[in-house]
């Protein structure tokens, strides 16, 4: 199918387009009793949730609004559904055959590096207790610009619902205050890079990498797939805690040439304003950080020789989970395509307080509720967590002044190692083989993978209770 066709109606906001949000309510539930009143209650949830052109004709409003320059918001929410592989089997006699969906987030804690406990033949991740005991059918999210408009659209949902679903776990995200707004907790701006989709937004995109096809995002991209999953997309949800004091702690006590700005940098593989240091080394430059016409602009080739990390270690976040143009070298360039993931995430819990720095400890929970989408979750987000960020021998064209290889080591920020110490190579330019131990600075609380099925699925297959195979 050629995305040229690509029906904005029938797709959930979220996935394409964004819903906007200055804040957002994740309400877990469970379907309780007889599936078939939680079926005729989604009849009247349907035209609440909003689709990828409401969503656009919002991002359009609030472009208009901002002209104004009156610092007001304009008043508004999206409202979107998943459902986790047990939900859908409640409410939809269909095989996604999709794995890791089908057996759920819990079982694959392992195999994406959280710790845990291990009996040998049971692995229980540390995460949160709600995540463990709670049985989640299903998530519907509420994003807007203020909590008084989320809380009351959330009402107005659970009244509809009524005793066909039971409250599992309830999170609120926000994003940062003031001038930290877009930024994730630990200070660096987030959101830049996203994939552009062809025969959608590719036309007007500033410059970057390639667009993607639809089908990387959306599944049912072909003619042969069952109603229910064309025009949707697999959801990976993560309740990454950030130990935002200790880190700031790690930066400084860890300063290269000085410079503890300098290692945050090499981390990420961007300046908290969003510069990607692929562009400017050696120091920040916010002007950059904020022109979408640069900021996304860059491949990795700008090293002197092949296989130098002095501009970017492999081992940055950014480098690690979109290698852009090492990876064409590598392998096909459409095969990285595939892995690329829209994500949607925000940030929850309150600022540091003086107590936290000033004893370099976290004491409040705070982090990123991290939300992607992709058409297949064994090549998006379980094949970049685990295969790309948690792997130290990927990407391995590092070498050293030998030209030996070397391994770039894990993510510097989201690889995990269980609860052990994280290898990473490269973070000082002047010893590219230099490996350093970064504690983990995230910790996996919780998570669950879902499934977002288009309007046309919701209203026509999941609601009405019809039996697709
Ligand atoms: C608390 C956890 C995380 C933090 C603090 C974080 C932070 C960031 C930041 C600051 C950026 C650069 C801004 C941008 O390019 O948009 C970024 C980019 C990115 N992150 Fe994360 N991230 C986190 C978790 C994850 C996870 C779990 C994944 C996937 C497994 C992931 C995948 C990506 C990808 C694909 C990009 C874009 C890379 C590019 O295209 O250049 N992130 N992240």
């Amino acid at each position: 199918m050629s995305t040229a066709s690509l029906d904005l109606n029938n797709i959930q906001g979220d996935i394409l387009v964004g819903i906007p949000k200055k804040t957002q309510t994740y309400f877990f539930f469970e379907i309780q009793g007889d599936p078939s009143l939680f079926r005729k209650a989604l009849v009247d949830i349907v035209p609440l949730i909003k689709n990828a052109s409401q969503a656009q004709k919002d991002r359009d409003a609030i472009k208009e609004h901002k002209h104004k320059g009156d610092g007001t918001l304009l008043h508004m929410t999206g409202t979107q559904i998943a459902f986790s592989h047990a939900g859908l089997e409640k409410v939809c006699n269909t095989d996604p055959s999709a794995d890791p969906f089908i057996e759920g987030q819990f079982k694959d804690a392992k195999n994406i590096g959280d710790a845990g406990t291990d009996s040998g033949t049971k692995f229980v991740p540390a995460w949160d207790p709600a995540f463990g005991d709670a049985n989640i059918d299903g998530v519907i999210f509420v994003g807007g610009d203020s909590h008084q408009s989320v809380n009351h659209e959330l009402q107005k949902i659970k009244l509809i619902l009524g005793p066909s679903v039971k409250e599992a776990i309830h999170i609120r995200g926000d994003t940062r205050p003031g001038k930290e707004s877009g930024h994730e907790h630990f200070g660096f701006l987030d959101g830049i890079s996203n994939p552009t989709i062809t025969g959608f937004n590719d036309k007007n995109a500033p410059p970057g990498p390639k667009a993607v096809n639809a089908s990387v995002l959306l599944t049912g991209q072909d003619s042969k797939s069952s109603p229910v999953f064309v025009d949707g997309s697999f959801l990976a949800f993560r309740y990454l805690f950030q130990l935002v004091p200790e880190f700031n702690q790690f930066l400084k006590e860890n300063p290269i040439k000085g410079d503890s700005e300098l290692l945050g940098a090499r981390m990420v593989g961007r300046w908290k304003s969003g510069a990607p240091i692929d562009l400017t080394p050696t120091h920040d430059n916010p002007e950059l950080g904020k022109d979408p016409k640069r900021n996304n602009n860059f491949f990795y080739s700008g090293e002197l020789k092949k296989g130098d990390q002095t501009r970017c270690p492999y081992s940055a976040h950014t480098r690690k989970t979109n290698p852009r143009a090492d990876f064409t070298e590598h392998d096909r360039e459409d095969a990285l395509n595939e892995r690329r993931i829209m994500r949607r995430g925000i940030q929850f819990g309150p600022e540091v307080t003086e107590e936290e720095a000033k004893h370099h400890r976290s004491l409040h929970g705070r982090g990123l509720l991290f939300v992607c989408y992709q058409s297949d979750l064994t090549k998006g987000f379980q094949f970049i967590q685990q295969s790309w960020a948690n792997a130290p021998d990927f990407l391995d064209l590092a070498v050293d002044s030998n030209l030996k290889k070397i391994e770039p080591g894990l993510d510097s920020i989201i690889g995990q190692n269980a609860d052990q110490a994280r290898g990473v190579v490269g973070t000082d330019p002047a010893k590219p083989d230099g490996s350093i131990s970064i504690p983990r600075f995230i910790v996996p609380r919780g998570g669950e993978y879902f499934f977002s099925p288009s309007i046309s699925a919701l209203r026509d297959v999941i609601a009405l209770g019809v039996n697709i195979g």
